[in-house]
């Protein structure tokens, strides 16, 4: 979406990503949460302003070097030595660069000094660009990276991010000890009312529908009102469409009922287990329209209060204690769908 908005709220989590990044922290940082929900964003504003060594790749560019990496201001210098570094590759060039950060690193070295500072790197959307085969073993590697980087080039601290918003890859991440997954949501109420001000909403009235819809989802919001001119049940009707072949395949696979009952009660699935239940449930995963939220948040690193830990349930955003619809929209528009 070209429309940049002025970048709202995350305070407490750019502030978890600082205090991260001023310790040892030797495991792999796994960032997950509902797609459009402010990874990316959160990321690059916090390379822009990191004042150490920081190095964001997205994994899903395929062509120019210049969007696939931001480099944060210390490690500029060395830019223009790492964009001619495109000239190498043949495929996708994210993919290229979530395996190439040693050398990254290496050209990085050759124009700043990392010793002594801090070393963040990156890597965006891992899960889309390497594959659900491959990501167990990636993040692997990304932790043996993390300690040959902190042996030869002796940074203060070092970091090491992948974030994903597909949340069928979390059971194969959070089975090993070596990395940490926290899980970032979407905004809320206060901050998406702040971000649906910069984009001359019609009404109070909108304002409060755009918010029960999309629970706070950025990217939702953002298309909403820009692509869709804030004409909601046009959105809406948008979105029927693009669910009736999951309706389809819900009444073929007879679970129905189940789908139901995770629209009343997402943590039906934790309290009452059936396996008519986890067919449902992973359809719905599948589809990136349910995920598992019962993780840490990323902000749960400062914060004091236990009960702020983890995401507050919420029935009407269809948020259970463990799971939860990736925006209200989904629940309610495959209610209708199929009650219909
Ligand atoms: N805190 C914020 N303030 C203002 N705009 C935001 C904020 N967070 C995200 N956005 C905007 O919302 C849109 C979606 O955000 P972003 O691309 O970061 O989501 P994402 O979680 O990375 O999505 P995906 O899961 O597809 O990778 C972008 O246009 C982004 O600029
Ligand atoms: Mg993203």
């Amino acid at each position: 979406m070209s429309i940049e908005t002025k970048f709202i709220n995350r305070e407490l989590e750019i502030e978890a990503l600082r205090k991260l990044a001023y310790r040892d922290f030797s495991n792999v940082l796994y960032i997950y949460g509902p797609e459009g929900c402010g990874k990316t964003r959160l990321l690059r504003e916090f390379i822009n302003e990191f004042d150490g060594i920081g190095i964001y790749i997205d994994a899903l560019e395929r062509e120019n070097m210049e969007s696939a990496i931001l480099l944060s201001p210390l490690a500029r210098k060395a830019k223009d030595m790492l964009i001619t570094l495109a000239e190498q590759v043949t495929g996708p060039v994210g993919r290229w660069l979530c395996t190439e950060i040693l050398s990254l690193v290496e050209r990085i070295s050759l124009k700043v000094q990392l010793q002594d500072r801090g070393l963040v790197i990156m890597v965006d959307d891992v899960t889309r660009a390497l594959g659900l085969d491959e990501i167990e073993h990636y993040i692997k590697w990304l932790y043996e990276l993390r300690w040959r980087i902190a042996k030869e080039y002796r940074p203060k601290f070092v970091l090491i991010i992948a974030t994903t918003s597909e949340g069928y890859s979390l059971s194969r991440v959070i089975r090993h000890t070596y990395n940490v997954a926290n899980l970032l949501w979407n905004l809320n109420r206060d901050a998406s009312i702040k971000l649906m001000l910069q984009l001359d909403p019609p009404s109070m009235h909108a304002i409060d529908s755009v918010w029960r819809l999309t629970g706070g989802n950025p990217r939702r919001i953002i298309e909403i009102a820009t692509i869709f001119q804030w004409d909601i049940e046009r959105w809406l009707t948008r979105l029927e469409l693009e669910l009736r072949s999951l309706v389809r395949i819900i009444k073929a696979e007879q679970l129905v009922h189940e789908v139901m009952q995770l629209i009343e009660d997402p943590d039906i699935l934790d309290r009452q287990p059936t396996h008519k239940l986890e067919r449902a449930y992973r359809i719905l995963l599948e589809s990136n329209l349910m995920m598992y939220s019962g993780l840490m948040l990323l902000s749960s690193w400062i914060e004091e209060d236990k009960s702020k830990w983890k995401l507050k349930a919420d029935e009407e955003l269809g948020i259970g204690e463990y799971y939860a619809w990736q925006i209200p929209a989904y629940k309610q528009v495959l209610c209708r769908l199929l009650k219909g």
